[in-house]
């Protein structure tokens, strides 16, 4: 999809569709949306009068101009009221406004942006819009025999206002990188594990190193072993595919600080000798969610090269159960020396984390971020919309609260306390892989992860196991995977390293 920022005349722009963003509030038309109308010779109002249309949020009116323009289609994108407008929402009706130019086969569009966005910086506007046409323009075809291969091909964005054309494109370039870098997640989540098995997902992390220049270190069933890294090991003992350790590498010329990303690598998730029952194990390829957006923020850093150094880590396995699973009441030593009694196998992802995360300590960075989709409580709790945060350090996770809110990608900050930190005691080792009830389960796995981490290390771990994927999608968000947080850690880095604000 190609962007491009233009000045034109609503009379002289060329193009398959107009597109005029809304508030539910604005009755009347003004500015360009009243010169269309009136070439339209009033036209516009009449339908706007007649089907007595709302522009509440995504509702769409796509009109035929009929030759009186040089453009098929006019569209009218309802924002909703001004009262509950956010940045999102603009992510939200560009998605819904490429869907609808797909169904009209109009694949070049103009959007009008002289529409006051109520407080929102233009720039931040026009970033928005441009990740939303490119994630709302995803789908996940490859396997069908028969695709629909219309495509929106050109969207630019049309001003009167007296603006600087250049930094509005900078921030379309990095809404296109930011979209792309989720889109690409999105495709390696939706890659089933007989296709992304934990080989082939180092292949695509060395593939990945080699196009962007990353450090890469893979290591094998040996050396994880070598490193005594006991937990993460039993997990992966009962496939036949091996577990495969990721170290990426993205070192800049300049750097303003270090952070380590750790993402959950189970390519898939079968429960293990505690075998998930009827649908549980439904969509448990997605369980490598957190494992693919390392990748896609490495895609994103490895485009923007901003001034951070960063390391992505994911100890890729697969769980499943055989002769050489591990099994409850197994006790482990993790690579930190905790030892920890297995209460349920299907309780592996913070195993695999565990040496995950001592690994990333002895790297002694300036912060720590894992993504995990670790627990069914967590989206007991919040919701399928919402990731769950927990951490040691209260600015950290405010940091991070603060970019998702901004990202659309929902976040809630869950608390740890002491009394479920006792929930975690095990009768024979350090520590427990499940509490002993099932209340606060999503807080209970955080507590877990915490005894893997450096306490001198500001960490936060992100439970993506609600909106890592959908069953039928929501707003810009096909059923499948989403590629959720990698705009929200990628705008952290960026942050970080002052290349944005
Ligand atoms: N991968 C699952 C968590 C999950 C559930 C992700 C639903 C996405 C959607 C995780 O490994 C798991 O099975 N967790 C168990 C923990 C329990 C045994 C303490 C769970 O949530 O039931
Ligand atoms: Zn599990
Ligand atoms: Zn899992």
């Amino acid at each position: 999809m190609k962007f491009d920022v233009v000045s034109k005349k609503v009379d002289s722009v060329k193009a398959d569709a107009l597109v005029f963003p809304l508030f539910e509030e604005d009755k009347k038309f003004e500015n360009n949306l009243k010169k269309v109308d009136d070439l339209l010779s009033g036209e516009l109002s009449r339908i706007v009068k007649s089907q007595k249309f709302k522009a509440s949020e995504g509702k769409i009116l796509a009109v035929p101009t009929f030759g009186k323009l040089k453009v098929n289609y006019v569209f009218i994108v309802g924002l909703g009221s001004k009262k509950k407008f956010e940045l999102d929402i603009l992510r939200r009706i560009s998605a819904y406004t490429v869907k609808k130019a797909k169904e009209l086969k109009t694949s070049d569009l103009v959007i009008d942006i002289d529409t006051d966005f109520e407080g929102v910086d233009i720039k931040e506007a026009v970033q928005a819009l441009t990740e939303g046409a490119i994630l709302g323009s995803y789908n996940f075809d490859k396997y069908f025999s028969e695709k629909d291969d219309f495509k929106v091909e050109s969207i630019s964005f049309n001003t009167s206002k007296n603006v600087n054309k250049e930094s509005l494109k900078e921030y379309i370039h990095l809404g296109k990188v930011l979209a792309e870098a989720q889109n690409f997640t999105r495709d390696l989540v939706n890659e089933p594990a007989n296709v992304i098995n934990t080989i082939q997902f180092a292949k695509i992390a060395e593939d990945l190193a080699r196009e962007y220049g990353f450090e890469i270190k893979v290591y094998d069933e040996e050396e994880i072993e070598k490193m005594g890294m006991g937990a993460y090991l039993a997990v992966a003992k009962g496939s036949e595919n091996p577990p495969r350790f990721v170290h990426l590498t993205y070192r800049p010329e300049k750097s303003e600080g270090e952070i380590v990303i750790v993402g959950k690598g189970l390519m898939f998730d079968s429960g293990g000798l505690n075998i998930k029952t009827g649908d549980f194990m439904r969509w448990m390829k997605t369980d490598k969610a957190g494992a693919c957006a390392v990748l896609g923020v490495f895609k994103a850093i490895g485009e923007l090269r901003p001034n951070i150094t960063v390391h992505g880590i994911v100890a890729a396995a697969e769980n499943m159960p055989s002769g050489k699973a591990y099994r409850p009441d197994d006790i482990l030593r993790a690579k930190n020396g905790v030892t920890i009694e297995v209460g349920n196998t299907d309780a592996e992802g913070r195993l695999t984390l565990a040496d995950a995360l001592s690994y990333a300590s002895e790297l002694k960075p300036d912060a720590i971020i894992d993504m995990a989709t670790l627990t069914g409580a967590c989206v007991v709790a919040l919701g399928e919309f919402t990731a769950g945060v927990m951490g040691n350090n209260q600015k950290l996770i405010n940091e991070v609260l603060k970019i998702s809110e901004k990202t659309g990608e929902w976040m809630w900050q869950l608390p740890f306390n002491d009394k479920l930190r006792e929930q975690i005691k095990a009768p024979h080792a350090d520590v427990y892989n499940v509490g002993t009830t099932r209340y606060g389960g999503a807080i209970t796995a955080g507590l877990f992860l915490e005894k893997f981490v450096d306490p001198k290390i500001p960490w936060v771990h992100i439970d993506i196991a609600g909106p890592s994927h959908h069953t039928s999608g929501w707003y810009y968000h096909p059923k499948g995977a989403t590629g959720i947080p990698v705009r929200t850690i990628t705008t952290f880095l960026l942050k970080r390293a002052n290349y944005l604000k």
